[in-house]
């Protein structure tokens, strides 16, 4: 590969793809790989006994396809692959770095996003030179609504004061229970939940976001970054997929993540999830712009936007099919020609040149 194909967007076709992980995103990022005109499917790893050895297509619940998944890592790592989407329940840091050391490109909704503070990061930085690979952390929030999209819009501005990306969303269209009710601590007691733990975990990516329009926009923050939890709880049994929420429990939260100047917020990202719109105390709802993720620049012009699209149209019809995470899916999928091609190491938004998606089939042809 050539910087020169990494800077002009360049890409071949027949990318070898292993997905990693068949929950809500990973069986989007299937669908995805699937109908991908540059990519094939090399491999497919399953947590779940139950989905060890099966036929991909019949996870997906469609025909056999020839692609059988597997539990086995070493199995996997084998496999002559370019790029694994990665896209289990919690990230595990080995496990990715064994992904890399097999000469494997990574592209994951879960880190990486602009790694420059985590842990991590030299680790994965070091194995991604020794490998010739690269690791690239996207998703919708945090990933594309948070600072690619806020990015690009900043550019039709100057004298920029603050920049906003911020997530409104019931969450009764998750369909992932355990995540809902032991990690967000949907239907918990409020002092259950004001210990919440997504502050830190969530925040672990969102402040990544932060940090990169931080540095791409000329801004030093202040070294505290600053986060709020809010909550409310059901004034009366919630309905959800995983069962009623009982009143008194938390059935809306809101995170906020932000850089500021002098105590003066400069870059916010916010999530408003709620458990529906009624019984809620206190009183909380979407506003009647509804369901929606918006991004702001507050500068010299003013400049919004607000993404429709990414929701259900009800909540029934996301737990069977979610467009947020489709786009989750898709954000990662469409990167693997891009990141396979990009030189080795952890590459952002900022590294890589414009990812977009691939038309449908009927309509295909021309250059790409
Ligand atoms: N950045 C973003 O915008 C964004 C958006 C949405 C989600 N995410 C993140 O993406 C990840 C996947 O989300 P999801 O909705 O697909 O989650 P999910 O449906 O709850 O689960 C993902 C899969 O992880 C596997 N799994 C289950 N238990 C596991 C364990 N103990 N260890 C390792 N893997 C395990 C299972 O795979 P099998 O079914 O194959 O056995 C499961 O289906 C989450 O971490 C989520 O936070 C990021």
């Amino acid at each position: 590969m050539s910087a020169v194909m990494a800077e002009t967007g360049e890409t071949n076709v027949g990318y070898r793809v292993i997905q990693w992980a068949t929950g809500n995103v990973g069986k989007e990022a299937l669908r995805g790989i699937l109908a991908h005109p540059d990519l094939e499917l090399a491999g497919c790893w399953v947590h779940g006994d139950a989905k060890n050895g099966r036929d991909v297509g019949e996870i997906l619940g469609g025909e056999p396809i020839g692609v059988r998944a597997t539990s086995s890592v070493d199995d996997l790592l084998a496999t002559d692959a370019h790029c694994v989407v990665y896209t289990p329940l919690l990230a595990n840091v080995d496990e990715v770095l064994a992904i890399v050391r097999s000469g494997k490109n990574v592209v994951t909704p879960l880190g990486w996003f602009y790694p420059k503070s985590a842990p991590s990061a030299d680790e994965v930085e070091a194995a991604c030179q020794h490998a010739g690979v690269s690791v690239h952390g996207t998703g919708i929030h945090p990933g594309g609504i948070t600072e690619r999209l806020p990015l690009t819009i900043a550019s039709m501005s100057r004298d920029i004061r603050h920049v906003r990306a911020e997530e409104f969303s019931d969450i009764r269209s998750y369909a992932a229970e355990f995540v809902v009710k032991e990690i967000m601590l949907f239907g918990k007691p409020p002092e259950v939940a004001r210990e919440s733990a997504m502050l830190d975990l969530l925040g672990k990516g969102f402040l990544q976001s932060v940090d990169m329009i931080a540095d791409a926009i000329g801004v030093e923050l202040d070294a505290e970054r600053r986060t709020i939890h809010e909550m409310a709880v059901a004034t009366a049994p919630i309905d959800t997929a995983f069962g009623p929420l009982d009143p008194g429990t938390v059935a809306a939260q809101r995170f906020t993540w932000q850089g500021t100047v002098g105590g003066t917020p400069v870059i916010t990202a916010r999530v408003n999830w709620l458990m529906g719109q009624n019984n809620l105390d206190p009183a909380w709802n979407f506003g009647p712009e509804g369901e929606r993720f918006e991004v702001e620049i507050e500068g010299e012009p003013s400049v919004s936007a607000t993404f429709h699209g990414l929701h259900p149209s009800e909540a029934a019809a996301g737990l069977e099919r979610n467009p947020g995470l489709m786009a989750t899916a898709m954000n990662c999928v469409n990167a693997v020609p891009y990141v396979v091609e990009a030189r080795p190491g952890i590459r952002t938004y900022l590294d890589l040149p414009l990812v977009t998606g691939r038309a449908d089939s009927s309509l295909r042809g021309g250059i790409r």
